[in-house]
């Protein structure tokens, strides 16, 4: 079936193209990290050349096509003054841009590193594109019309139920407070002590979310990932692949989209139950 939001697929898809040649770029064989011109945001937070290169050319094609549409962008979002966080959620069109999901591990050339391009409508993510220009794997999903991994159909790992047949993304992301360091290690515990068949974390949340839905991984967790801009894309990859998208509490309403305090667990309806009956609720607050 053909969704209704085919043009911002279309155009979405041609965007995360152009993003990942100039990613590229920057990565030649035997380049190690000077030639990426890199910033701390703060903390272990960083940025680079490409993040603002790319991030402007992917809105400026946005907005040659869709002039009216909100754009929210993660480096944009870190230069205004409140650091995006808390600005009220929008219920217009709106475009939720990552340039380089994984910025740490483009920074180290590691090459688990996503463009993530979604699209809402009504406040619901509505299309999603992750694009890995190292693997040079395109996942795309519009409303309606399905989730695929360039141009095949995909669904999520229908055969992981439990703990015991899991594997397991966890990112930690760039919190360092020590009562976040000490609940995220403890949850970790937890997970191996029940049996978890393989735990992994791999540096960006849109690769996840994009692993998921193909059924590279069997489930997703992470409390404190970035903003909008890491999840939006993802959460319409994994409901068109048959998975569910929740946030950490085990809210089986829609994942709320915070600004760098959000928390989300993604996967097999059953195998996010166990995941988070296992982690507990996470008691952290982000302030
Ligand atoms: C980060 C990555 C990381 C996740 C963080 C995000 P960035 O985004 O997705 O995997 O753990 O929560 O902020 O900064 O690389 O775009």
């Amino acid at each position: 079936t053909k969704s209704p939001y085919q043009p911002q697929l279309e155009l979405a898809k041609d965007a995360a193209l152009k993003a990942g040649e100039i990613i590229r770029s920057y990565c030649s064989h035997g380049t190690g990290r000077s030639s990426k011109n890199v910033t701390v945001k703060s903390g272990v937070d960083l940025v680079t050349e490409a993040d603002t290169r790319v991030e402007k050319m992917i809105t400026g094609l946005i907005k040659d096509s869709f002039p009216n549409d909100l754009i929210i962008g993660e480096e944009d979002q870190a230069d205004s003054p409140n650091g995006g966080q808390g600005d009220p959620f929008p219920t217009e069109s709106c475009w939720c841009v990552d340039p380089i999901d994984g910025t740490t591990n483009f920074v180290h050339n590691y090459p688990f590193v996503a463009v993530s391009i979604g699209y809402m409508e009504g406040g619901i993510p509505r299309v999603g594109v992750i694009y890995n220009p190292f693997t040079d794997s395109m996942y795309e999903a519009a409303e309606g019309g399905g989730a695929f991994l360039n141009g095949k159909q995909i669904t999520i790992d229908s055969d992981a139920s439990s703990i015991e047949d899991c594997l397991l993304v966890n990112n930690i992301g760039h919190y360092r407070y020590e009562d976040f360091v000490e609940e995220s290690a403890e949850r970790v515990k937890k997970w191996l002590k029940a049996g978890l068949r393989g735990y992994r974390a791999s540096g960006s949340a849109a690769q996840n979310l994009a692993h998921v839905a193909s059924g590279q991984v069997s489930c997703y967790y992470e409390h404190g990932y970035g903003g909008p801009w890491d999840v939006c894309a993802g959460m319409v990859l994994v409901k068109e692949a048959g998975g569910v998208v929740w946030d950490a509490r085990g809210s089986e309403t829609d994942l709320e989209m915070k600004f760098g305090k959000g928390s989300v667990c993604a996967g097999g309806r059953a195998v996010v139950t166990d995941v988070l009956k296992v982690a507990g609720q996470p008691t952290f607050e982000f302030s």
